[in-house]
C-alpha cells in the first residue's frame, strides 16, 4: 500500500518507519526544506537513535522518501496520516492552524483524484476537531462528501520520545476512531500485523481518549509530587511510601516518581488544551488547575532544596545537569529546566548548564547563560548542582568531579543517582522526595 504521513516530526517519522518496516511504500510530505533534505539523507531532526538507524535503512532502500509538495504526495497515496504539531498558544488552546493548512493540502489533492482515500487525522486534536473542522475543510477544498468519496479517521499516537519506535511497533493499544465503518475498516487492515489490543470508536471519543490518558499521567505525576512534599515535610522518604502505593494495581507503578515535574511536547499542552476546551463548554477543571499549579511549582522545591545547603543562591554559581525535558532526548519543548533557570536567575544565581544533546536546542531559548562543554566542566568552581534530566551519564560523576566544586552539593531532581555514590564520592546529596537520612 502507499502510505503518505504529512509532518515529519517525531509522531510522523515513527508513522513512516513503522510503516515501512511493515513492508508498506511511504512519503513522508513536510513543508519544512531542511527536514525533507535530513530524512532523505537517513537523518532525523532529533536525537531518536533506534528510529534514525531504521529510517536510514529505509530510505538506502527506497522505501521511504521525503518530499516538499504535499499535494502530490497524497495524490500519489491510498492513505494518508496528518502528524503536524499543534502546539499550545499561550491561553492553553491548541493552535490548529498547522492541521488546517495540511488538511487543505489534502484537499486539494482529493479534487483532484478519482480513487477512495482513507485519510487520518493523528495529531493530538481536542473532541470535535476532526468531525467540525477538519472534515468541512476537506469538504470544501475537494469538493467532496466524507463517508462517500473518502474517508476520514482519528487515530491517536501515544508514543514516549525516547521509545519512539519500539513504542510504534508495539504500542499499548490502537484507537482507531472513524466517520464511517469503510474507513475505519481500512485502517484495522493496515495495523493487522501489529500485534496489540484495538480499540474501535467514533471521531470525538478517539480525540478525547487521548486527553484522557495524558491528564492521567500527568495527575499521577503530580499525585507523586504533591505526596512527595508531604513526605519531605512529615520527614519521611516518599520513595518506598509510593512504591507501596503503587503496589495496588489499582494504583501501578509507573510514573509514580517526584521530580522537577513534567514537561515534553505533550503533557503541559495536551492538560492545558483540555481545560481550555472544557472551559469553552462553561466546565471549570479544578483537577487540570491543580495539577498544572503543582507542577508549575516543583523546580522551586528544588531550588529550596539547594538553599537549605548552601543558603541563597544570590551571586552563587549554580550548575544545572540536564536541560531536555527528560533525559536521552534532545527535546526542550516545555522542558523544566527553563522555568529552573529562570527562577534561578531571578534570585541572583550565576548558572552554568551542560545537557549531552539538548544544549544547541536551549541556547535558542536562553542565550544569556553560561555553557559548559561537558559535565565536569560545568561542575568546576560551582557552589551547588541541581540535576534535571535523568541522563545516564549524570551516574558516572565522582570524586573527580565533585572534588573540583567550590561546594560540593549535589541536589538530584530526579532521583537518578546514587545517594551513596554521591557521598562516597565526596559530595553532600539531597535528593527530591527524600526523608531526612538523604538531607545532611
Ligand atoms: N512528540 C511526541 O512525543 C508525541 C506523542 C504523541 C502525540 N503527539 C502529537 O502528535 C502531533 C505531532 O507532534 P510531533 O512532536 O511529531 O511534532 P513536530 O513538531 O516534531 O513535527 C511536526 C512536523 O509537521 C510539519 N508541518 C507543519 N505544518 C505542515 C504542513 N502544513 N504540511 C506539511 N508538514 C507540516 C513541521 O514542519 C514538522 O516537521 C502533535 O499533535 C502532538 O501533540 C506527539
Amino acid at each position: 500500500m502507499r502510505i503518505c504521513v504529512i509532518g515529519a516530526g517525531y509522531v510522523g517519522l515513527a508513522t513512516a518507519v513503522m510503516f515501512g518496516k511493515l513492508g508498506h511504500s511511504v512519503v513522508c510530505a513536510d513543508i519544512d526544506e531542511i527536514r525533507v533534505k535530513m530524512v532523505n539523507s537517513g537523518k532525523l531532526p532529533f536525537y531518536e537513535p533506534p528510529l534514525e538507524k531504521e529510517l536510514a535503512k529505509l530510505v538506502r532502500t527506497r522505501k521511504l522518501k521525503a518530499v516538499e509538495d504535499v499535494v502530490s504526495a497524497v495524490a500519489d497515496s491510498s492513505i494518508v496520516f496528518i502528524c503536524v504539531q499543534t502546539p499550545s498558544m499561550p491561553s492553553g488552546r491548541i493552535d490548529i492552524r498547522p492541521v488546517k493548512a495540511a488538511t487543505k493540502s489534502v484537499g486539494k489533492a482529493l479534487r483532484k483524484c478519482r480513487d477512495y482515500k482513507v485519510i487520518v487525522m493523528k495529531s493530538t486534536v481536542v473532541p470535535s476537531t476532526t468531525d467540525s473542522v477538519v472534515q468541512p475543510i476537506l469538504e470544501i477544498t475537494s469538493g467532496k462528501k466524507s463517508g462517500v468519496d473518502f474517508g476520514l479517521c482519528m487515530n491517536p499516537e501515544f508514543l514516549q520520545e525516547g521509545s519512539a519506535l519500539k513504542d510504534s511497533m508495539e504500542p499499548s493499544r490502537i484507537v482507531v476512531g472513524s466517520a464511517c465503518r469503510r474507513s475505519g475498516d481500512v485502517l484495522m487492515k493496515l495495523y493487522r500485523p501489529i500485534d496489540s489490543p484495538r480499540f474501535r470508536t467514533d471521531l470525538r471519543s478517539a480525540e478525547m481518549i487521548k486527553y484522557a490518558s495524558n491528564a492521567f499521567l500527568a495527575t499521577k505525576i503530580s499525585y507523586s509530587n504533591e505526596i512527595a512534599n508531604m513526605c519531605v515535610r512529615f520527614g519521611i522518604d516518599s520513595g518506598p511510601v509510593l512504591k507501596a502505593a503503587g503496589m495496588d494495581p489499582r494504583i501501578g507503578p509507573l510514573f509514580l516518581k517526584p521530580g522537577l515535574g513534567f514537561g515534553g511536547s505533550c503533557l503541559p499542552k495536551d492538560v492545558k488544551a483540555l481545560k481550555d476546551k472544557a472551559r469553552s463548554e462553561r466546565y471549570d477543571s479544578r483537577l487540570l488547575s491543580a495539577l498544572l499549579a503543582i507542577n508549575s511549582r516543583q523546580p522551586i522545591e528544588g531550588i529550596g532544596l539547594l538553599e537549605t545547603a548552601i543558603g541563597p543562591v544570590k551571586d552563587k554559581r549554580v550548575a544545572v545537569l540536564g536541560l531536555s525535558f527528560k533525559g536521552g532526548v534532545d527535546d526542550i519543548r516545555e522542558t523544566r529546566a527553563l522555568p529552573l533557570v529562570i527562577e534561578l536567575l531571578a534570585r541572583g544565581a550565576r548558572v552554568v548548564a551542560f545537557d549531552p544533546m539538548a544544549m544547541d536546542n536551549f541556547i535558542k531559548i536562553m542565550p544569556t547563560i553560561e555553557y559548559a562543554r561537558s559535565a565536569a566542566e560545568c561542575l568546576k568552581g560551582a557552589d551547588g548542582c541541581i540535576v534535571q534530566a535523568d541522563w545516564p551519564e549524570f551516574k558516572k560523576l565522582g570524586r573527580n568531579e565533585f572534588s573540583k566544586m567550590r561546594q560540593a552539593v549535589i541536589v538530584d531532581g530526579r532521583r537518578c543517582l546514587e545517594p551513596e555514590a554521591v557521598r562516597e564520592a565526596g559530595a553532600r546529596y539531597l535528593g527530591i522526595g527524600y526523608g531526612p537520612a538523604h538531607r545532611q
